[in-house]
């Protein structure tokens, strides 16, 4: 059996996904502060360092999330983070997003992450199994549209004017993939 409490690592051509650890904080502070990220993942929030040591190391004995750290597979470098959170298991469903630092964008990394993330949730969690994965992605944001719509997450619709961005309000696109989508 499966659950979110076991902590994968995904390797794929480009990519290898491996579980967060108190180490990647140094990598994830640096993304956190790239003012593309921050714009592209319209966050508006800060962050302290302590605060943030502690979320890496503490996200191994999560049981209901997955917090993997995608590194270049060439390299072994830190390239990003992808995470499964929103576990909701009476309704089977939970939530996606990913956040490249700017070195790993536009090589296929991001592409490859979301992939192998979406078939080990729809193929390895049997615990119970998924059945729905969403995401939300502003419109300020072609590049992640592109990539999810590639591998499969599907509009279902608009958040309009869901986030305020540098004086102009931007709408968030809703995408899921369901079970049902998977063997179409
Ligand atoms: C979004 C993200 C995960 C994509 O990963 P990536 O490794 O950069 O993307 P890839 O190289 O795998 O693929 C990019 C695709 O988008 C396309 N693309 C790039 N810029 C584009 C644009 N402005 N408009 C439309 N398509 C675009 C590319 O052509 C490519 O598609 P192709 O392989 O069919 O040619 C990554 O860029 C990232 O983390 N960015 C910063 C944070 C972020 O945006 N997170 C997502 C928040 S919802």
């Amino acid at each position: 059996m499966t659950t979110f409490a076991d902590k994968p690592t995904l390797t794929g051509k480009l990519v290898v996904l491996r579980p967060m650890v108190a180490d990647d904080t140094e990598h994830m502070w640096a993304d956190l502060h790239d003012a593309e990220t921050i714009r592209l993942t319209g966050s508006h929030g800060t962050f302290e360092r302590r605060q943030l040591e502690q979320w890496c190391a503490s996200r191994i004995e999560q049981t209901d999330r997955l917090d993997l750290a995608v590194t270049d597979r060439s390299t072994g470098e830190w390239a990003g983070e992808v995470v499964i959170n929103d576990w909701d298991p009476d309704n089977r469903s939970c939530g996606f997003r990913i956040a490249l630092g700017p070195a790993a964008r536009n090589r296929g990394l991001g592409t490859e992450a979301t992939q192998l993330v979406v078939d080990y949730v729809f193929d390895q969690i049997d615990d119970p199994p998924v059945n729905r994965l969403s995401l939300e992605v502003y419109d300020l944001n072609p590049r992640g549209l592109a990539v999810y719509e590639k591998v499969g997450f599907r509009s279902e619709g608009v958040l309009r004017q869901a986030l305020l961005w540098a004086g102009d309000f931007h709408d968030a696109m809703v995408m899921s993939i369901i079970r049902a989508d998977r063997s179409l």
